[in-house]
Order: C-alpha cells, then structure tokens, then sequence
C-alpha cells in the first residue's frame, strides 16, 4: 500500500507556530495591556535558558572529550546569548510601577524563583543549593532534573578533569569530590592557574571566558534587581522572598573563585 504523502514542512509547521503563539494567556481582565509584554518576556527568557542549558552541557561534553577548541567557541556563543539576555531586561523597565500594578496581582505566587532551568542553570555552574529543590515537588519532572543537576559534576568539575588529563597536578580530592557541595577556593588550584597564565594561552583563554561567564551571570543578577528596585521598590516579591533585599544578598558570590582568587598575584 501507498504511504499517504507527507504534508510538505512550512515556516509554520517546522517551528510549531500555532502551538507557540497560542501560549500566551494574560489573566488579568481587560486584559491589562502590559501582561502581554509581561508574559512574553518571560517565555523569551525560558527559552534562552533551554538554550543555555543546551550549550552549557555541551560545554561539559567537549571537556570531556579534549575538545578545548570547540569548548571554547560554545563558550563564547553561551556569552553572546547571556548579553542579549540581560540587555532583554530594558524593554521590561519601560514598564512603569503603576503598569505592572495593574495585573501583579493576578500573578498570585508565581514567581521567577520557580525557574526550574534558571536553578539548573546556576547548580551546572556550581551554585548548588540544597534549598531550591523543596520549590519543586518531589517526584515531578522539574524535581528530578534538578535533583539530578545537583549531584552531577559542574562545568568547573568538567575543566579540572581536563585539566588534570593535560598533566596538571590537580589533587585527587578536587577529581572526586562531592559535587553537591560549593567549590571552595583551593590554593594548590590557583597554583596551576597561575601556571596556566603565565606559560599556557590555550587554557588561559579558557578561563578567561570562564570569568566572563561568572561576570555575565552577575550581570543579570544585578540588572534584574535594579529592575525589580525600580518596579516594586522594597515590597516582598510575589515568591513569598523579601523581594529585592534578597536579591542583593545573591550579587557577589563568584561562581569560579579561584579564578578571582589569582587575580592579585599576576
Ligand atoms: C517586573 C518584572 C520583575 C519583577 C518585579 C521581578 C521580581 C522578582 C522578585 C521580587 C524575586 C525574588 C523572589 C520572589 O520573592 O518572588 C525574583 C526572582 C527571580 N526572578 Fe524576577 N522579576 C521580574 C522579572 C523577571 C524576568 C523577566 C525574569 C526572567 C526569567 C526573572 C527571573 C527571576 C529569577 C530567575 C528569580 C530567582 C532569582 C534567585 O533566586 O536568585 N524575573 N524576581
């Protein structure tokens, strides 16, 4: 028998335009004419981080197979996409106090603090943080992830395995730790990294994007906060948190502190 031919792909079909452009609901009534630009951004956002995510893993994988070019290139493209999103935050701050009052209440809790990718974000970069797991319940799909990111190796991990395999002296203790756990700062690490800058430009340049990164990621926390200063002031966030009090304690914690921790001694 004749397979009935299949539906030629379009711009539409391909990219599931239908699906994607009927998945914006504002709740408010009216609607509220900026619950659109609300919804939209946040959507934009979860996607760039699916993105991240994406290459961010790749990243890791390209470590792993020796691929320091390549994990170089993925890097930057990560960095590209982390500059569109923080500079993404300026088309929100056209959105007035009074504006974003109009439907904040229709928000309820919700909240960015329930950004399941945002958090596995940050523990792929090594902010584990046991807390955020209880915003998840346990057994969804969002829990297991992130239960799973949390004991997973961190894209540092990633790089002093690769590191150690170019004939670095990287303790054993740093090749098998607990990867749930914070990175400290090391001094036999920021020994090597030293080693690094001076004699070794193709790992040099790695860790150097590598602080981009932990500085784009600051970036974006302090973009947001100002943002959130600006639009709700000192009132508690939707997310049950003091809102921005609480954001500024998440500003200055380095992702990679050893190599913040060389900078003085180069
Ligand atoms: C008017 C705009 C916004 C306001 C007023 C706002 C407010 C807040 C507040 C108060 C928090 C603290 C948690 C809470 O108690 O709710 C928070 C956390 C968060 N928001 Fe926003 N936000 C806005 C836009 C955005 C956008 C566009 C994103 C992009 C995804 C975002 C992502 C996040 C994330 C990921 C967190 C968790 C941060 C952390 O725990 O370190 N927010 N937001």
């Amino acid at each position: 028998m004749n397979e009935p031919p299949e539906a030629a792909v379009t711009y539409q079909s391909y990219l599931q335009l239908d699906k994607l452009l009927s998945l914006q609901t504002p709740r408010s009534t009216g609607p509220e004419h900026d619950e659109m630009l609300f919804i939209v951004i946040h959507q934009v956002y979860e996607l760039w981080f699916k993105e991240m995510l994406h290459e961010l893993d790749r990243v890791a994988a390209l470590f792993r197979s020796d691929n320091p070019h390549r994990a170089q290139h993925t890097l930057k493209r990560i960095l590209t996409i982390l500059k569109v999103m923080v500079a993404q935050l300026d088309i929100l701050e056209t959105m007035t106090p009074l504006e974003f009052l109009s439907f904040r209440a229709r928000l309820e809790a919700a909240s960015g603090f329930q950004s399941n990718q945002f958090r596995q974000i940050e523990f792929l970069l090594g902010a584990k943080n046991e807390n955020a797991l209880s915003r998840f319940p346990e057994g969804s799909q969002g829990r297991i992830a992130l239960e799973q990111r949390f004991v997973a190796p961190t894209i540092w991990d990633a790089f002093l395995h690769y590191l150690a395999r170019e004939g670095y002296p990287v303790p054993a203790g740093h090749l098998t730790r607990d990867h749930s756990r914070l990175v400290e700062p090391t001094p036999e690490i920021q020994e090597i990294l030293l080693d690094i800058y001076r004699k070794d430009a193709k790992s040099a340049e790695i860790c150097e994007r590598l602080v981009d990164l932990d500085e784009g990621i600051a970036e974006w926390r302090y973009r947001h906060v100002r943002m959130v200063e600006r639009t709700i002031g000192n009132k508690p966030g939707t997310g049950g948190s003091r809102g921005a009090a609480y954001l500024q304690s998440t500003i200055g914690r380095n992702l990679f502190p050893d190599l913040w921790e060389i900078r003085s001694r180069l």
